[in-house]
């Protein structure tokens, strides 16, 4: 990364969002500089146009204009709602991630980023990711609030002990990139940092298949999030209550990802990740209507890791027309 400044005022602009902000905050910078000139400068010419002299020492009134009224009134007016509406629109495009987005789980913790791979691979302190790809990292905390910073990608969101957090970007440009806590966490706050990579389609899959023999993931071998997710299921013993057809004393878990669920309170809730989430760790906290609250508690018995592969199992069941993943939840 060559510059011509030893340093720079700027992180390099590096995914599809950066540009965007970029923008709309040299914008902001603009429109707050040009009216600070403007006011300085008639400060210092009313100053002096309308100082004291002889013969002038009564002002003159002025009953009101409508002109003027109208015009420090709608020009404002239109100035922010100009800025509103594109602040939205990188607000809405920053915090909307494309459904065919790759997606990883993320864990922060005291002090170091765990990344896990849809396809099983682990690591920690460093983010491979394909260039020109929309990638969703579903993250959360182990213990404190930390903060994943991209500042590349200009992607920031706090990582939240008991829920998921998301952040969503399109790297645009081959290369190493920092990522960082962002939120004081304790001693080693600012040794939790790590290195984002972005690598070419081909790279990235060559990465993958050699991620897979690293040592790294022994415990398990290498199996997807899926694979694990559907052993873990068997063991814990999930399916004697969640059969697929429905008729176990727990809801069917085919096809539930995404989808709106009644609560026993009569209200819905979307079953993205985080609700899957806090089911299996505290399934009383939102029951699904018509089912009894007898689902233990998982809390303590799972770990991130494991939430995560049983999450991506649950996402994989689908309904039978559709036969997407062919797993059957036995
Ligand atoms: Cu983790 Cu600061």
């Amino acid at each position: 990364m060559s510059r011509l400044l030893p340093f720079s005022i700027f992180p390099p602009q590096a995914s599809t969002l950066a540009p965007r902000t970029d923008h709309l905050l040299f914008y902001l910078l603009a429109m707050s500089g040009l009216m600070s000139v403007l006011i300085a400068a008639l400060i210092f010419y009313f100053s002096v146009r309308y100082r004291r002299r002889p013969g002038n020492e009564r002002a003159t009134q002025v009953d009101g204009s409508n002109r003027l009224e109208i015009a420090w009134s709608v020009v404002p007016l239109v100035i922010f709602l100009f800025t509103y509406v594109w602040g939205a629109n990188v607000f809405f495009f920053a915090y909307t991630p494309p459904p065919d987005a790759l997606e990883l789980y993320g864990v922060g913790k005291q002090w170091m980023w765990k990344f896990q791979h849809l396809s099983g691979q682990r690591e920690i302190n460093e983010l491979h990711v394909p260039v020109g790809r929309n990638v969703k990292v579903i993250f959360t905390s182990e213990d404190v609030l930390h903060d994943l910073f991209i500042p590349a990608f200009r992607v920031k969101a706090d990582a939240v002990p008991g829920r998921y957090s998301a952040i969503w970007f399109n790297a645009t440009r081959v290369g190493e990139y920092h990522l960082f806590c962002a939120e004081y966490c304790g001693t080693n706050h600012s040794g939790m940092i790590g290195t984002v990579y972005v690598m070419q389609p081909n790279d990235y899959q060559t990465w993958l298949s050699s991620a897979a023999n690293a040592s790294l993931s022994t415990t398990t071998g290498v199996s997807s999030l899926r694979t694990q997710g559907e052993h873990l299921f068997t063991q814990l013993s999930c399916a004697t209550c969640h059969v697929s057809d429905g008729s176990g004393k727990g809801p069917s878990l085919v096809g539930v990802y995404g989808s709106k669920i009644t609560l026993a309170d009569g209200s819905t809730v979307n079953a993205d990740e985080d609700y899957l989430r806090e089911s299996i760790l505290n399934s009383q906290r939102r029951t699904v209507a018509g089912y009894q609250q007898i689902m233990p508690t998982f809390q303590g018995i799972v770990t991130e890791e494991d939430l995560a592969s049983l999450i991506e199992y649950i996402k994989s069941t689908q309904p039978a027309p559709k036969q997407v993943a062919a797993a059957e939840a036995k």
